[in-house]
């Protein structure tokens, strides 16, 4: 018979979790003012909140954190990343960031300059820090996503593609100075993890060509995308994941970079690119936001321990267990009847919150409802994706409400075993089982004015 997939490695260090009872988490999270980043990380048993810099660094990592270089400029780190990213990626140009959001302010400086008023920059859906650092230089984040993204019963093998009529039509619409850039964001966390297929990296690429406009990738899970690519596109189930990045950023002019996903870091980011107009251009950002050319924001050992997680994540058997244990997750909910984003994402299990709990009103926050329901059944913690996270518009300041409200449950990478995947499976399950019983959500106390999911107080509506 096939062989399963087995984890291609084994563990030398263990980290204690804590247990708690349900009732000492009841009071917890109403301290937290339900919002689950208020949470002490003891008060967690599995943390889903993110896949962002959770996950375990290998032994070869952890060695070359010792031979880093700590030398303000022209640190040998600083090179071993550098030509890892050249070859890896094919960027002759590079700057390391702290992580993918200065990464986004670095490079939107130069490319939207300090006032976007009037401007757009169209893409697949952008992140929230993406849109946050457009929106924050008064410019328009557009969603051109395939409309079949939003719809979570639709099978959709590349659900984090770009309709090229909608892209084209804010070609149409807008004059070209004011479309600084089209970012793809690989894969696409705002619309379930999902992945972009190379045709339409390709199409979109080429479309952009002809009206003139520079093409980032937001590259935070590009090895995920990739893999996805190997094992659902005609044409590249031969192909080495390297080659298929390879392919993924020929079509590209640069990219940004939060390291601490598909980095395997705890902290880290760079921007790649292959102009040296435009490398010079930000350059002067990252000296004023970030640090000194050759280190910016990291430190000599992050970058030589970043250098490696590029290339352990790029390795096919290391995707395979990774990807494979979110559909593990995902698989085990699916047959408890649970509804979930599918095809599954590559670094969460998206649950559809508004087919889970049909009984709370929209503008009772119905994910974090959720969330909040599941960490006090097992003290697992998810993430609202949803009218929280969605914010209010910036020109009417009314609440957005976006198609899909979601409870994220991101793994970190070789993080956690087949057995926590059980026991968060276990835990859902049981808040499924009372659904019905759950008829009320919650209401905002207190919200800050931009990215208001980090620190919004509730309370019980
Ligand atoms: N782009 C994408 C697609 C992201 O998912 C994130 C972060 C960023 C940019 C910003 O990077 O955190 O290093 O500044 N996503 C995290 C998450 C926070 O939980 O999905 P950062």
């Amino acid at each position: 018979m096939k062989l399963p997939y087995a984890e291609p490695f084994r563990i030398k260090v263990v980290e204690p979790l804590r247990t708690s009872t349900k009732e000492e988490r009841a009071k917890w999270i109403e301290d937290a003012h339900f919002n689950l980043f208020n949470l002490r990380s003891e008060q967690v048993f599995i943390d889903l909140l993110t896949d962002s810099g959770t996950g375990s660094m290998s032994s070869h990592q952890w060695a070359e954190m010792m031979l880093g270089d700590e030398s303000y400029a022209g640190a040998s780190s600083f090179y071993k990343l550098k030509e890892t990213i050249e070859e890896l990626l094919g960027f002759p140009y590079m700057l390391p960031t702290h992580q993918g959001r200065a990464a986004e302010n670095v490079l939107f400086s130069a490319i939207i300059g300090k006032d976007g008023t009037g401007k757009v920059v169209p893409g697949n859906s952008h992140f929230d820090t993406t849109k946050g650092h457009i929106e924050f230089r008064n410019a328009r984040a557009i969603d051109c996503t395939i409309d079949e993204a939003f719809d979570t019963t639709i099978d959709h093998p590349f659900k984090g593609n770009i309709d090229l009529e909608k892209l084209e039509k804010v070609f149409k619409q807008y004059d070209r100075e004011n479309i600084p850039m089209c970012i793809i964001t690989v894969t696409c966390n705002t619309s379930g993890g999902q992945p972009v297929s190379m045709q339409n990296i390709k199409d979109v690429s080429a479309l952009c060509k002809k009206y003139g406009i520079t093409v980032i990738f937001d590259a935070a899970r590009f090895a995920e995308n990739a893999y996805f690519i190997k094992i659902r596109e005609e044409g590249y189930q031969d192909k080495t994941i390297k080659e298929i990045v390879r392919e993924m950023f020929s079509h590209v002019d640069g990219c940004t970079m939060s390291a601490k996903k598909d980095g395997i870091v705890n902290m880290g980011g760079f921007i790649g690119l292959n102009s040296k107009e435009l490398y010079e251009k930000a350059s002067v950002f990252n000296i004023v936001f970030e640090g000194y050319l050759t280190y910016g924001g990291m430190t000599g050992r992050d970058m030589g321990a970043l250098a490696v997680g590029l290339k352990e994540a790029t390795e096919y058997d290391y995707l395979e267990q990774r990807v494979g244990q979110v559909a593990y997750l995902g698989r085990m909910l699916r047959d408890y009847g649970i509804p979930v984003q599918e095809p599954f994402g590559g670094h969460a299990i998206f649950v559809d919150a508004k087919r889970f709990l049909t009984k709370v009103p929209k503008e009772e926050f119905i994910a974090q409802t959720l969330g909040v329901e599941l960490y006090i059944e097992g003290g697992v913690r998810g993430v609202e994706i949803g009218t929280l996270l969605a914010d209010r518009d910036p020109d009417t300041r009314e609440n957005r409400y976006p198609d899909l409200e979601l409870l994220r449950l991101a793994i970190g990478r070789r993080l956690y075993t087949d057995s926590h995947m059980e026991y968060i499976a276990a835990a859902l399950k049981n808040v499924y089982d009372r659904r019905d019983e759950i008829t009320k959500g919650l209401k905002i106390v207190k919200e800050a004015p931009i990215m208001r999911h980090f620190t919004v107080e509730l309370e019980r509506a």
